[in-house]
């Protein structure tokens, strides 16, 4: 059975809450908080609760400190956040601690499926190592290089969102998070949001400000948060090469605006799994380039090998737990082997399967040439 932790100083949203679950109660045990303090001790008393969904303000310990203090103790929990507030500032602050932003009032179904969803996906990833330092993983890092531009570009007197904008689009990181924000249930579009470009002109100016006072909304790596063999700077040029063709094939084949979002996005993130991997378990990523070096084998083969996942499922898998549109996440979790034959329609998936190919063979970085072979 599931344990599910629910935590409000508002008794009224705790009740309505237990009976958006009393017809599962078969499925998921839910117990109720109604602050932090007493919350953070059932946590520390038993770290076996698979989901918390705190509310941010309270009286006391609030849900920001909660949920950080949850994702250093129990890394294995998933962890929601929940609140009123539509201050850009608090909700840069929990998409830095929350897999999931969702505003009140919600609907009960709404949050069922949202719970479910999460629970389906954690069933995806087998190894509890590599799954509880995914869940842990605040942000993806960023090139240092764009990760500068951003700062700087935020300092001049006359930043504009238009040039910021264009910075994201070209970091991986970046524009991870930036659509896991707009795309939380905060912003209220009913559409989802694709383009890094138009994310940034969501968020505004005044937002841009607060991700960048924000303490790890965005985070440049530094040079020894990865495996020496691996070259991550040609990981950036491979799917920035891989964005721009997919853009550009999805234009020529006539495509809806939102199909050619679609693929210059996926095309950025598809490689997003092997940071992840690499960045959270570098000692086996390091045994994952060996072996495909020394048996010639794909990367997403030998990842398979020593960490029982590949980097497509793992990419899939966060940007699903961070709530991007769903077309991005499955295309990013089908890249490596598409169902069905790519060739016979343009769709953002055969679309991008085939950027990515086309990319692996210009890309200056052995990595990923030919099949990903190293
Ligand atoms: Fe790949
Ligand atoms: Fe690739």
């Amino acid at each position: 059975m599931k344990k599910i932790l629910l935590v409000d100083d508002d008794q009224n949203v705790l009740q309505s809450f237990k009976r958006a679950f009393r017809p599962l109660h078969r499925e998921w045990k839910v117990v109720l908080s109604d602050n932090g303090k007493s919350a953070f001790q059932l946590i520390e008393a038993d770290d076996s609760f698979d989901l918390i969904i705190s509310d941010l303000r309270m009286n006391g310990l609030n849900g920001i400190d909660l949920l950080q203090k949850v994702k250093k103790t129990s890394p294995d929990t998933i962890r929601f956040s929940l609140t009123g507030s539509t201050e850009s500032s608090l909700l840069i602050e929990a998409a830095s601690v929350s897999h999931r932003l969702i505003s009140k009032p919600c609907e009960g179904d709404m949050i069922v499926a949202l719970i479910r969803n999460s629970f389906l996906l954690r069933e995806k990833l087998e190894n509890p190592k590599v799954r509880q330092n995914l869940y842990r993983l605040g942000v993806i890092p960023s090139l240092p290089k764009f990760y500068q531009e951003f700062c700087k570009e935020i300092q001049s007197p006359d930043a504009s969102v238009a040039k910021l904008g264009m910075i994201i689009e070209k970091d991986i990181g970046m524009t991870a998070k930036m659509l896991q924000l707009v795309n939380s249930a905060f912003f209220g579009f009913s559409k989802k949001v694709t383009n890094p470009l138009h994310a940034a002109t969501l968020i505004g100016i005044n937002g841009m400000r607060d991700i960048f006072l924000a303490v790890g909304f965005f985070n440049a790596f530094e040079e020894n948060d990865f495996p020496k063999t691996l070259d991550i700077e040609g990981i950036w040029q491979h799917s920035l090469i891989t964005a721009n063709k997919a853009r550009k094939i999805a234009v020529s084949e006539g495509l809806s605006q939102d199909d050619i979002d679609t693929s210059y996005t996926a095309g950025l993130l598809h490689d997003l799994g092997i940071i992840a991997l690499a960045a959270t378990n570098r000692a086996d990523y390091e045994k994952v380039i060996d072996l495909a070096q020394n048996e010639s084998i794909p990367l997403h083969q030998a990842e398979k090998r020593v960490l029982a996942v590949d980097h497509a499922t793992v990419g899939g898998f966060i940007l699903n737990l961070w709530g991007l549109p769903h077309a991005i996440s499955e295309i990013v979790t089908f890249h490596c082997s598409p169902p069905g034959d790519p060739s016979l329609k343009s769709t953002p998936l055969s679309i991008v399967y085939a950027a990515d190919m086309l990319a692996a063979q210009e890309s200056l970085s052995p990595l990923e040439k030919g099949e990903e072979r190293i």
